[in-house]
């Protein structure tokens, strides 16, 4: 009997590769670069299911390369590069991986927030200089995080994973999202509700936990980032978008704001010149590369994959929609 056919766009690791195989006939893309969009189009078609990262646009285009697709498993919990509305017009399912990767990318949060404060990669970049002369009292002094007030945007899972390591830190932690989190959350976290232009204004690190959707971004412009406290220090491990980055650019060129970290970016992979900077921190959207972080991401990809195929709800379904309208068998 022929076995269902799966394309994912990324070799995965072995033991997601290993599940994957005990129920399907599985293409990948075997290359360390993402692959074209050419290659992504010609090799989906005949394929039921579609194992795919962020690095790919799942719009109209591609899935009318796929008219059999029955499921879209995105390896990631933010899934703004999926047409949503596109695959539940067409009774595809779509499912993402949240949960797995909170406490991996709260940590990085953190790692981001730490290096720019205290000038981690400054003080590195001396150390391996040889151009070291030794301890002197005012080289590279930082910012100190203890005792400070952290703002975080974007209240879920991982806002309250960055909250919870701020207590550590004996931090005020304020928040804004669209609604106050439940009292005993607040609590929990030692966390204060504030409306957003307070956030803004109280904060000494500014965390940036909402997903990108059409009220998300732009979130972080001008004027915004001209509210903030010129000793204040921006964190994203978000998504790119949700800030403007030319703004940002204007904003640390002119000392608006002390700095900023950044895991994310408006075009990603392309970084604006004006972000380096002594002052910012950046990385190459690395949040949730933890390798076990990674490996549990493609292995949830997979089993919404064999659930799908199995009669089963994906446990990470983002449209259960196309499953009670009569989904195709
Ligand atoms: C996601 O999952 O959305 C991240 O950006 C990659 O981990």
């Amino acid at each position: 009997m022929s076995r269902p056919s799966i394309l994912s766009t990324h070799s995965l690791f072995d033991a997601p590769r290993k599940r994957l195989a005990e129920r399907f006939d599985a293409e990948y893309w075997m290359e360390p670069e993402r692959p074209p969009r050419a290659e992504v189009l010609r090799r989906v078609a005949g394929k039921v299911g579609l194992i795919c990262l962020l690095t790919e646009k799942i719009d109209d285009e591609l899935l009318d390369a796929a008219p059999g697709l029955r499921i879209v498993a995105n390896v990631a919990v933010g899934y703004d590069n999926v047409n949503l509305a596109a695959c539940t017009r067409r009774k595809i399912a779509v499912s993402n991986t949240p949960g797995v990767l909170d406490e991996t990318t709260a940590d990085f949060a953190w790692t981001l927030l730490m290096a720019v404060a205290r000038r981690l990669l400054e003080g590195d970049a001396l150390a391996r200089s040889g151009q070291w002369r030794g301890w002197n009292l005012d080289q590279l002094c930082g910012a100190d995080i203890w005792g400070k007030t952290l703002g975080i945007l974007g209240f879920g899972r991982i806002g309250r994973a960055v909250a919870r390591r701020a207590r550590g830190f004996n931090m005020r932690v304020i928040y804004n999202d669209a609604a106050p989190a439940p009292a005993e959350v607040e609590r929990e976290l030692v966390a204060e509700f504030l409306e957003r232009e307070q956030v803004l204004a109280q904060a000494d690190f500014l965390s940036l936990h909402v997903p990108l959707t059409p009220e998300t971004r732009g979130l972080i412009g001008a004027r915004e980032l001209a509210r903030m406290k010129p000793t204040a220090f921006l964190v994203n491990t978000s998504r790119g978008p949700v800030v403007q980055e030319a703004a940002l650019v204007e904003a640390l060129a002119s000392g608006k704001i002390a700095g900023a970290a950044l895991d994310v970016y408006e075009r990603e992979p392309q970084i604006s010149d004006g972000l380096r900077r002594p002052n910012v921190v950046l990385a190459p959207h690395l949040a949730s590369a933890s390798l076990e972080t990674r490996t549990k991401m493609a292995m949830m990809a997979v089993e919404n994959v064999i659930a799908m195929f199995d009669g089963r709800r994906p446990p990470n379904i983002l449209n259960p929609e196309v499953l009670e309208a009569g989904a195709r068998s």
